[in-house]
């Protein structure tokens, strides 16, 4: 070590970061006070920017507290090494007020993360969103103003991310976002409320803007969609994914921008496994026409683009509320309006391996708008029971004793596999909580 190195050691030993050469090993502030719960940021984001270029960056094995936002973009051959806890602050006046935009749905983060060649691992440590917090005060809503999610990827080409846990998240857990060749391995996401209220919004993975993903490994138990791909998520692959909770596998929500088109084209989502969730292998859209929609805190509807070559493909399904649906209606379907109106037009989409268990008597609900009806919608191999036929008890609340597997717009039904025994509504709910009858609708919503 030379002097310069040297005397930089003794300086920033007392801030913290300990810096040897390219490495920088981060210690808590709070091993100086006293156990306090002294806010660590300002050393992370100074350990970054010492060791955020052809360095190495170590959270060391212990409690970091993090109190205000972090943004450590634009890293360049780094590598990092979680391995204490991050312990987010459940201050939600500061996080409400100073989180970092994402521009998507004007949603925020309490970390940016970004950068090229870049390797995240989690040796043992974990991000706790302490969002319990958030949970209790967004008092089931949705899409609470401010509220942040845990990290975003952002800008980043060649990124790995291996190993990462994140306990109750703050909303949703992972974000990539205008990023490239992104590979989120062993992710661990665990969004569980001890409190009467639930987690909505606690996305496991979701992506946006980005191409050449992939997320291998993942066990997701949350209260919102498993893996959502949202706008231009291109060539994503997703596998070995277990889901449990939640709201399933998704391509959407897409069709909420008028200026912004959606391509959300060669998808593959396989060797999945979702348990006790509303929702299982599904694509929705917003209607074709601009409307307030509280439910989602915002306008949207009119966005035009294209869903091309989806597969999702060996899936196990157990006690799901609605196995394998096509939306586009995902945000007006209670309101029913414009329901029938979407131009996003969706194509080349097979379901292939679909096994397990509905909660209801239904199995899928495939519905395309008459302005884009779909070609090339296919169903292999697929065999969903609902939980009461397996054990030869009745269905309740209904006139229709056997599984229904609607269709409304399918080019080519005859041959697409699904054996489409009733019409399906332009607003059939992704959230039911009943049985279908003969009006094609849930009995409760
Ligand atoms: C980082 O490494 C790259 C490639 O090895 C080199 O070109 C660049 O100059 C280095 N940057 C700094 C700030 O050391
Ligand atoms: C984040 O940090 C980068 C520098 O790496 C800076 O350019 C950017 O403006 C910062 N973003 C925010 C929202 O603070
Ligand atoms: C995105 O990353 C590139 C490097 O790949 C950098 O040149 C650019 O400034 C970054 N953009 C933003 C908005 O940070
Ligand atoms: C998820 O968190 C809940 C609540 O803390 C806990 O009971 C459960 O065991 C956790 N699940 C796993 C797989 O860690
Ligand atoms: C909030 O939503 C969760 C999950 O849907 C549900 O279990 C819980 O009962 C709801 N809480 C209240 C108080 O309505
Ligand atoms: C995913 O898990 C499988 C089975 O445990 C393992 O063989 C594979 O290496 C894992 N993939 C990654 C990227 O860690
Ligand atoms: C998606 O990509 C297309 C074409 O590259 C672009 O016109 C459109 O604005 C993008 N949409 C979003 C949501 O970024
Ligand atoms: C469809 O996407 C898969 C990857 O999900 C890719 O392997 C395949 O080549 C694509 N098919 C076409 C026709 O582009
Ligand atoms: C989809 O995959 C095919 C086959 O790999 C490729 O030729 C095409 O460029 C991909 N499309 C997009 C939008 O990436
Ligand atoms: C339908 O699928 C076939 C076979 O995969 C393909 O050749 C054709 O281009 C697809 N058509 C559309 C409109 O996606
Ligand atoms: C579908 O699954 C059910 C229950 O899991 C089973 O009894 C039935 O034989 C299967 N049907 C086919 C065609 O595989
Ligand atoms: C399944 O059967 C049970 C027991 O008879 C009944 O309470 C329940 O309502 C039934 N579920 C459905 C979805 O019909």
């Amino acid at each position: 070590m030379n002097f310069w190195l040297l005397t930089l050691c003794f300086t920033l030993a007392k801030a913290w970061v300990v810096n040897e050469g390219t490495t920088c090993t981060l210690y808590p502030e709070a091993l100086l006070h006293h156990g306090q719960a002294v806010d660590d940021s300002p050393s992370i984001q100074q350990a970054f920017d010492m060791c955020g270029t052809n360095g190495t960056v170590i959270f060391s094995n212990n409690l970091f507290h993090v109190n205000t936002v972090l943004n450590t973009t634009n890293l360049l051959n780094c590598d990092v090494h979680l391995r204490g806890e991050l312990r987010f602050s459940t201050n939600i006046p500061y996080w409400r007020t100073h989180a970092i935009s994402v521009v998507l749905q004007d949603q925020v983060t309490a970390w940016l993360f970004g950068g090229t060649n870049v390797n995240f691992y989690g040796e043992g440590g974990f991000y706790n969103g302490n969002g319990q917090a958030w949970y209790n005060a967004n008092k089931n809503e949705s899409n609470q103003p401010g509220r942040p999610m845990s990290i975003t990827f952002y800008n980043s080409t060649n990124l790995l991310v291996d190993r990462l846990r994140v306990i109750q998240p703050q909303f949703w857990a992972t974000f990539v976002w205008d990023s490239k060749n992104v590979s989120v391995t062993n992710l661990f996401v665990n969004a569980t409320s001890n409190s009467k209220w639930g987690t909505m919004n606690t996305d496991g993975y979701d992506s946006w803007k980005s191409d050449q993903l992939l997320v291998e490994n993942a066990t997701i138990i949350n209260g919102d969609d498993c893996i959502a791909a949202k706008g231009n998520t291109t060539n994503l692959l997703a596998r070995n994914i277990y889901c449990e909770g939640g709201t399933g596998i998704t391509i959407g929500s897409i069709g909420q921008y008028p200026d912004m088109p959606d391509y959300n084209i060669n998808t593959t989502f396989e060797n999945v496994k979702i348990k006790n969730a509303m929702d299982g292998a599904y694509i929705k859209t917003w209607q074709g026409t601009r409307i307030y929609t509280p439910s989602n805190g915002d306008w949207g509807g009119g966005g035009r683009g294209l869903v091309k070559n989806i597969t999702f493909r060996n899936f196990e399904m157990e006690n799901v509320g609605l196995p394998i649906q096509m939306s586009q209606c995902v945000y007006s379907a209670d309101s029913n309006k414009g329901c029938n109106t979407s131009k996003l037009q969706i194509e080349d989409v097979k379901w292939q391996n679909i096994h397990g268990t509905s909660r209801f008597n239904i199995a899928s609900s495939i519905y395309c708008s008459d302005e884009r009806p779909c070609p090339n919608i296919t169903f292999d191999n697929v065999n969903i029971t609902s939980v009461n036929a397996t054990r030869h008890l009745p269905y309740y609340d209904t006139d229709i004793q056997h599984q229904i597997f609607q269709c409304t717009n399918v080019i080519g039904q005859n041959s697409s596999g699904i054996p489409c025994n009733q019409a399906a509504p332009s607003n059939f709910s992704q959230w039911i909580y009943g049985n279908v009858d003969s009006t094609g609708l849930a009995t409760l919503t």
